[in-house]
């Protein structure tokens, strides 16, 4: 009598405790079906069929009132082959994040495009090709959207400036060629930090990026020519701008730069004209304009002088400390 009270008592507890599995059944079949897409890898061990994926499994999170999966993310590890189109059935993600996976390949999962509650979407330091997809303006929540260090080609899709809550845009390190879109000039909303270095860009930095306020700007190792001075300006409040090892040539000596600069690198390019005296006002942390045209002497004062000498070499003849005399 009392063996089966507590047997009835132990059972009670256990189906109770299995019908209180939080995780929702459509989500984990389509979790299970990402495992079994990458053949059961070591990295996703913790997902068993058995155990509940909002407490139990790693690389995921549930929403904590609906508990719809609203997390995926894996980083660094051993995972082969496309991203599966099963991704995009986990119908209320926020954050998908595959990171320094070299062994994923292919192109950015076109299912993704379903995923309307996506704010951040991160596919780094993966071995993806193809273009970036215009798909991607339609996730309208994003705001940050990063696809560095893959192997993705053609043109930067001009759509993504229809982004209006993107807060960075981190397209670096790939192969992309052509301009930069002159939409990028408009982003409604927010303004992102961009990074667009390491890659084949050409052409002339479009004016309308002159509209705009960024916080971050890399344009650094591409190809691109002519003009940069847009980018600076009394009225914004750009901290960062980073443009080195392009053909950019313009004169420096008429640049006003925003007050809040406070690292600025311009080496390997074509640019002339004199350091502005307004330079010796700024919070700089680093400066480098080695290896351009520039000429007359270096102004005097706030942090000028007591940066290395290579932040200064290599042009056509600046002088003063801490290069030579003038
Ligand atoms: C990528 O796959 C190759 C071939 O299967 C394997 O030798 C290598 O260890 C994998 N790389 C990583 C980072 O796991
Ligand atoms: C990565 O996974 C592949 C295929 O699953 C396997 O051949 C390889 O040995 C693994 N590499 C490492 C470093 O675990
Ligand atoms: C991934 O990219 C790295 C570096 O770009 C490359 O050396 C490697 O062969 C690529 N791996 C695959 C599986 O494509
Ligand atoms: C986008 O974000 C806003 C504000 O957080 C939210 O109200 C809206 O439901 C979100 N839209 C989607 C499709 O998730
Ligand atoms: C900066 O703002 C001032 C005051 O609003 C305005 O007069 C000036 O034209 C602006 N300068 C530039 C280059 O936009
Ligand atoms: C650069 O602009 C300054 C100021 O307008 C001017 O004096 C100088 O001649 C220009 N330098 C060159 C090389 O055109
Ligand atoms: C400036 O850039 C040049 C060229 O890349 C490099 O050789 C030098 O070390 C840099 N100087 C500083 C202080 O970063």
């Amino acid at each position: 009598m009392k063996t089966l009270f507590v047997s009835l008592l132990i059972s009670t507890l256990l189906s109770l405790s299995l019908s209180q599995e939080l995780c929702n059944s459509q989500d984990k079949k389509v979790l299970l079906q990402i495992k079994k897409h990458f053949g059961d890898p070591y990295l996703l061990a913790s997902w068993k069929s058995d155990t509940d994926c909002c407490t139990d499994w790693y690389q995921v999170e549930c929403d904590s009132t609906t508990n719809r999966i609203i997390s995926l993310t894996v980083f660094a590890g051993n995972l082969s082959g496309e991203i599966p189109a099963a991704v995009g059935d986990l119908p209320y993600l926020q954050n998908l994040v595959l990171r320094k996976l070299t062994n994923i390949t292919g192109p950015v999962q076109p299912a993704i495009a379903k995923l309307v509650h996506l704010t951040s979407l991160r596919l780094d330091w993966l071995n993806l090709t193809g273009t970036v997809p215009d798909f991607l303006s339609q996730l309208k929540n994003l705001t940050f959207l990063d696809l560095s260090f893959n192997g993705f080609s053609g043109t930067i899709p001009s759509s993504l400036a229809l982004l209006p809550n993107l807060l960075a845009l981190h397209l670096d390190r790939n192969k992309l060629t052509g301009s930069i879109p002159e939409s990028f000039g408009t982003f409604k909303g927010s303004v992102p930090d961009l990074y667009l270095s390491h890659n084949q860009l050409t052409g002339e930095i479009p004016a309308s990026l002159g509209n705009m306020d960024f916080s971050v700007i890399d344009l650094s190792r591409n190809q691109l020519v002519g003009d940069a001075s847009m980018l600076f300006g009394p009225n914004k409040t750009t901290n960062n701008v980073y443009l080195s090892r392009n053909l950019f040539e313009f004169n420096l000596s008429n640049v006003v730069f925003p007050s809040t600069i406070e690292n600025l690198d311009i080496n390997h390019n074509k640019i002339f004209g004199s350091i502005p005296p307004q330079m010796t006002q700024l919070p700089l942390q680093t400066l480098n304009v080695s290896y351009n045209r520039l000429c007359g002497q270096i102004p005097v004062g706030g942090k000028l002088q007591s940066l290395d000498s290579s932040s200064y070499f290599h042009n056509k003849c600046l002088c003063g400390a801490p290069l030579a005399n003038c």
